[in-house]
């Protein structure tokens, strides 16, 4: 067992675009995204113990089982019949909740992590499965960079990278949680294409990003912006600063936008220095080996 304690990113992910489909008959919506790390990161320190011992820098973040950090760690070490314990510190940047996939990254880091303290040995596979069970955006962060997430968002295809080096991300003070999201959704704002087809266009719709032919969609917003103005209002807000494209990420209440140039991107934090309750970051994509090689992501 490793002796020394030892750290590993979390990075966060904005979907560049968020179909879905409809209900499936296990209560879960059947979705195509495509899934992007960014450099927005939280930092998980794993060090030996002999219980199961976690701990977070942050009061929104629960360190009980309910913790994906926990959850995660309880599968593992019954999965492959560990005795050993752990103590984990997170570290937390990333805004929770807040559509960036926070808690699923840390679950799926803490997975890569224990699964190397305690020489489990498992499969990038394996793990990915387990990840499935924890929360439906987890089998992506075992992958990062650009990649299709089809199914209940757990089926994985890696994507030629998309790069993007000036984003913003701002997350207003206001929650909408993912469940309440998925109810939500009205009928008439789904796409409404059949299952086969609408994989066909979220490929072609992947390849049109890359060419910046096609604009940011993503399903949630018209139920989203309903439920809570002030996240139309950041949308509208970046748009009026210059932002090349914006949108939402995931079900919220994250919004991401583009910028062609720093100096835009400056002037716009600049401008939204009044907005004591909107949370910001400057950050960029983060490719799939620059993703593998901070996890030390090897098979
Ligand atoms: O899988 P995860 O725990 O992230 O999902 C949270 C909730 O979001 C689920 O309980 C479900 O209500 C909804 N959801 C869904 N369809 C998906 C993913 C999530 O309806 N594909």
């Amino acid at each position: 067992m490793p002796e020394k304690p030892f750290t590993l990113p979390s990075f966060a992910k904005i979907n560049w675009f968020l179909r879905v489909l409809g209900k499936r008959t296990d209560g879960f919506h059947e979705l195509c995204t495509v899934f992007q790390t960014i450099s927005l990161c939280d930092e998980l320190t794993f060090a030996p113990a002999n219980e199961l011992v976690f701990s977070c820098d942050s009061e929104n973040v629960p360190n009980d089982e309910t913790n994906l950090v926990v959850r995660a760690a309880q599968m593992l070490r019954e999965k492959y019949s560990v005795k050993a314990g752990a103590r984990i510190h997170l570290a937390k940047k990333i805004p929770a909740p807040g559509g960036l996939g926070g808690g699923s990254s840390n679950a799926a880091v803490a997975l890569i992590g224990l699964n190397k303290m305690w020489q489990i040995g498992a499969a990038r596979a394996e793990l990915q499965a387990i990840g499935a069970e924890i929360g439906s955006d987890v089998p992506f962060f075992f992958c990062g960079g650009t990649a299709l997430g089809t199914g209940r968002g757990t089926e994985i295809e890696s994507l030629n990278d998309y790069s993007e080096n000036f984003l913003l991300i701002v997350t207003p003070a206001v929650n909408v949680p993912t469940r309440d999201a998925f109810a939500q959704l009205n009928a008439d704002h789904l796409t409404n294409e059949n299952a086969k087809s609408i994989l066909k266009i979220c490929r072609n719709e992947a390849a049109l990003l890359r060419s910046g032919q096609t604009e940011l969609k993503n399903d949630f917003e018209a139920s989203v912006f309903a439920i809570e103005p002030e996240i139309a209002r950041v949308k509208n807000k970046l748009f009026e600063l210059g932002a090349r494209t914006v949108s939402l990420s995931g079900s919220g209440a994250s919004v991401f936008a583009v910028f062609e140039k720093n100096e835009t991107r400056q002037t716009t934090l600049k401008a939204l220095e009044v907005e004591k309750n909107w949370r910001m970051f400057a950050v960029a994509t983060v490719s799939r080996s620059q993703y593998r090689d901070a996890l030390k992501l090897n098979n």
